[in-house]
């Protein structure tokens, strides 16, 4: 199914308002959301919006928050969530971020106890088309073992970073710290498909590449992606007086309860630093000479971080965005949800 970018972004809000959020949350919500399938990022769109309705109609987001934002510092802040939907938590603590580095060079702001934040590309895009550089992280449910650990400490933890040139282009890097998302093994499962042996590993801590097997991911590169992951959790959850590790809420478990998950946001004000256009023109000249690189054997071209989630926005944008068909059918319908994920163990489907 391909709808338009308009059509989506009304289908879900309307959804989530209809499950209990004001509509100015299930605005940012969408708009979050809009933004991870325009750009191909679908483990991170409307596939989700059916489990938000759920844990929004069972109050473990709370439908009527109330923010707090304390100015904890000249450069720094906390803005409390109060178990709000995340994505709205984290693109107004964005937005209060870009407004200190105005002011003062450099802004560290903390989101505490909110609920999942989604694609964490968005927020730091916030900055970018500010002239401002970004890098964002959050905790997220323990699923990872540690580098030669057999059991799940960490999250996918994921971290964010973004920049801009002097041209339309904005330098997007957005990953996880696991090498592959736990989306890409429910989809392996679903086909009945094997998994590559460097994924995940079952529960004595082997490599393997049975996708029904999966006892935990397996970070990225090894000690590199364990040490990043360890990084993100100390900065979005210690730092900010929230729990760690293994201890950060689960998904699923229980979906009446908030989740008082973290997340930090780091804005740079270039104009503290150096000439902003020179700044903006060297970055522009770094992508053109990048591209300029005569491509590997199985590759076409050099890309830039961010670059292929545009190619697939333009193409959306012509086309439609695509959707899976049963989940354009729960958009369209009068159902809030269908009680699937309460109580669900993370690692079911
Ligand atoms: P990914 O593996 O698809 O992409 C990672 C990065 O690599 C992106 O910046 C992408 O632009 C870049 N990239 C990919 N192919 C490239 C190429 N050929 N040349 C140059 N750059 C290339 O992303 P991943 O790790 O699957 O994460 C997906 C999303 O999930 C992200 O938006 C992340 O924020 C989100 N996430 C959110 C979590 C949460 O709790 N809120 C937890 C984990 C992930």
């Amino acid at each position: 199914m391909r709808v338009s970018k308009e059509e989506l972004f009304n289908l879900m809000k309307d959804k989530l308002q209809k499950a209990g959020l004001k509509e100015d949350a299930a605005a940012d919500i969408s708009d979050v959301l809009t933004f991870a399938d325009h750009r191909g990022i679908h483990s991170h769109g409307a596939v989700r919006v059916e489990y938000y309705a759920e844990r929004i109609a069972k109050g473990g987001i709370t439908n009527d928050p109330e923010y707090k934002f304390e100015k904890t510092g000249p450069s720094t802040a906390i803005l409390d969530g109060d178990n709000g939907p995340g994505h709205q938590v984290a693109k107004q603590g964005m937005e209060r971020a870009i407004e200190i580095a105005r002011d003062n060079g450099v802004a560290v702001v903390g989101m505490t106890n909110i609920s999942h934040s989604g694609a964490l590309g968005y927020f730091v895009e916030q900055a970018a088309k500010e002239d401002m550089v970004a890098i964002s992280v959050c905790q997220s449910d323990p699923m990872v073992v540690p580098f030669g650990g057999t059991e799940p400490y960490f999250g996918t933890n994921p971290i964010a970073f973004s920049a801009p040139t002097n041209d339309e282009r904005i330098i997007t890097f957005d990953m996880a710290t696991t090498v592959q998302a736990w989306g890409k093994v429910l989809d392996a499962r679903s086909k009945g498909n094997d998994i590559p042996d460097t994924w995940a590993v079952n529960d004595k801590g082997e490599p393997t590449t049975n996708s029904r097997d999966v006892h935990a991911l397996v970070p990225v590169a090894g000690p590199k992606g364990y040490g990043l992951m360890m990084m993100v959790d100390i900065l979005s959850g210690s730092l900010l007086g929230l729990p760690h590790g293994v201890h950060v809420s689960s998904m699923y478990k229980d979906l009446t309860a908030g989740r008082q998950l973290g997340q930090l946001h780091i804005v740079i004000n270039p104009a503290y630093f150096t000439d902003v256009d020179q700044f903006k023109r060297q970055l522009s000249t770094m992508l053109d000479e990048l591209k300029e690189q005569t491509p590997a054997p199985g590759f076409t071209e050099v890309n830039y971080p961010g670059e292929r989630g545009k190619m697939r926005a333009d193409k959306y944008d012509e086309e439609g965005i695509e959707i899976v068909d049963e989940i354009y059918d729960y958009l369209v319908s009068d159902d809030i949800h269908f009680d699937r994920y309460h109580g669900k163990n993370r690692f079911a489907e």
